[in-house]
């Protein structure tokens, strides 16, 4: 771990009430559009794992029926930049041809890392792939992409918290600050 990873400073930018809040109207348009359908729940690790949890347990609350797996890809190593690359460190396990998929990130930047894995995903022909992200950073996009439901859309800021880290640390935030500075 890096020292400025230790060392840097952050301010808050989404309270976890507000997070919960958004989260909450998020799921409730989710659950609207797939009511009394089950939803195979694809959740992207690392960073989409407080996300995933916390969307899921909200979809319970609607009785919509759920299969939850999880894939990893990486392209950031653990620095700031994306490597330009994806690479798939572990696939899904389960079966989705005619299944209704929900992939679920954490944050849609550059764009590659979901387009990457829902082309993967469309492999396995479900019936419908829609994907869900917490936070939006439309500037940032250099592979065209949308999601169909954001939590969040934020401006071009090094966030962490919520599952989002820098070097490994602040995932465990329960709200989402931005690092001011690295250096301390
Ligand atoms: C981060 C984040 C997203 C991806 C978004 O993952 O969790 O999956 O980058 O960036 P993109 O739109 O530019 O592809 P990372 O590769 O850092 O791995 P992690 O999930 O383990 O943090």
């Amino acid at each position: 771990m890096s020292d400025a990873a230790r060392q840097a400073i952050l301010e808050p930018l989404i309270r976890e009430e507000d997070l919960h809040q958004g989260i909450k109207e998020l799921v409730d348009r989710i659950a609207t559009d797939f009511e009394g359908d089950e939803l195979h729940v694809i959740g992207l690790l690392r960073g989409s794992f407080m996300f995933t949890a916390d969307l899921v347990r909200l979809l319970y609350r609607h009785s919509i029926p759920l299969v939850v797996d999880f894939m990893t890809v990486s392209s950031y190593g653990g620095g700031i930049e994306s490597s330009g690359t994806v690479n798939m460190i572990r696939d899904i396990d389960i079966n989705l041809s005619g299944q209704q998929v929900l992939l679920v990130d954490d944050i849609l930047d550059t764009g590659r890392t979901l387009d990457f894995a829902s082309r993967r995903l469309a492999e396995s022909y479900p019936a419908s792939l829609k994907t869900c992200v917490f936070l939006d950073k439309p500037s940032r996009r250099v592979v065209p992409f949308e999601a169909d439901y954001v939590g969040f859309t934020v401006p071009d800021l090094f966030v962490v918290g919520y599952g989002l880290d820098y070097d490994g640390r602040y995932r465990e935030l329960p709200h989402l600050s931005v690092v001011t500075s690295e250096d301390g």
